[in-house]
């Protein structure tokens, strides 16, 4: 198990709580390798903290560091979108980390990236039993013209589109270089970028849902805050950002809380260097009345 991810914008997290305000319970809905976890757990050892997952390599690794380090961290395997419905113990801050982490990207086996020969699965929950690889070879035409400009923002999908449905035809799609090299025969590096990324990205969000689940759950962890308690959600793409920034707004007209920030919190440029993947992160903070 890869336990390498590095988290983002930690330092701007631990201070929204100040010296006199120390934080009891925190929920870490997206936990990963545990780092924005673990540095709470650092600053605030008496913190207790409960962190969910739906990617079960994630959960197994909170589980062996639980066990090492006997933390005061308890850790569910579930899917943060349909979690807050179950609860009745409020928290001082919610956080989530959206995305996939390192561990994911890196793995071949899980097929998240488009540098990689791996199989085209991509789900983060095992459970699911929709694969990339089952969307690629059984949507329509349309529905795959429809995947692409909604979830990767590409205008003209139309060659790539057509260049699947003719090699599916000859024989299935399954592996992450089968699509790259779809993808390449159409589109050259932009910018230093790699074709694929947008199509992997747009195939990523289809495949688990993660648009669609953002917007149903949110107005639930409201719920789920102590008054004064923050609601922090880092995101690493406008599609999301935009989920976010709306749902706060509406927040904020309803009177049930202000933005900690007007702007959006990005990484500082030390942190970019430090660790490039920061450099796409915003951070959004709500705090409840
Ligand atoms: C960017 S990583 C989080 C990294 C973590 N903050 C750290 O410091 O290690 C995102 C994690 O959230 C998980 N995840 C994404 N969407 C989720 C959802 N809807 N429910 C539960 N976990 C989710 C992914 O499986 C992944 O492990």
């Amino acid at each position: 198990m890869n336990p390498l991810h590095t988290p983002v914008l930690v330092k701007e997290l631990l201070s929204l709580f100040s010296k006199e305000i120390t934080p009891q319970r925190i929920l870490d809905c997206t936990f990963g390798r545990g780092g924005h976890s673990l540095a709470f757990l650092k600053k605030y050892p008496k913190v207790s903290i409960l962190a969910l997952d739906r990617d079960l390599e994630a959960v197994q690794f909170a589980k062996s560091l639980q066990k090492e380090k006997k933390l005061c961290l308890k850790i569910l395997h579930e899917n943060f979108v349909s979690f807050p419905f179950k609860r009745l113990e409020l928290f001082d801050l919610i956080l989530m980390d959206l995305g996939v982490s390192s561990p994911q990207l890196e793995d071949e086996k899980r097929g998240f990236s488009f540098n990689k020969q791996g199989p085209l699965d991509m789900r983060m929950d095992q459970r699911e039993k929709i694969k990339a690889s089952d969307i690629i070879n059984g949507l329509s035409k349309k529905e795959l013209i429809n995947l692409f400009q909604i979830y990767g923002e590409i205008k003209s999908p139309y060659p790539i589109v057509n260049e699947i449905l003719l090699q599916r035809k000859k024989r299935r799609i399954q592996t992450t270089k089968d699509l790259v090299s779809i993808i390449q025969k159409h589109s050259s590096y932009q910018f230093h970028k790699h074709p694929a990324t947008k199509w992997f990205l747009a195939l990523r969000l289809f495949v688990n849902q993660e648009l669609e689940g953002l917007k149903k759950c949110l107005p639930s962890y409201l719920a789920l805050l102590k008054p004064k308690g923050f609601l922090s959600i880092l995101s690493f793409h406008s599609l999301e950002d935009r989920i976010v920034k709306q749902n706060f707004r509406q927040f904020v007209k309803s009177n049930q809380g202000t933005l900690v920030n007007k702007k959006v919190i990005r990484p500082q440029i030390e942190e970019i260097k430090s660790n490039p993947r920061s450099r796409s992160a915003k951070l959004r903070v709500f705090q409840k009345n």
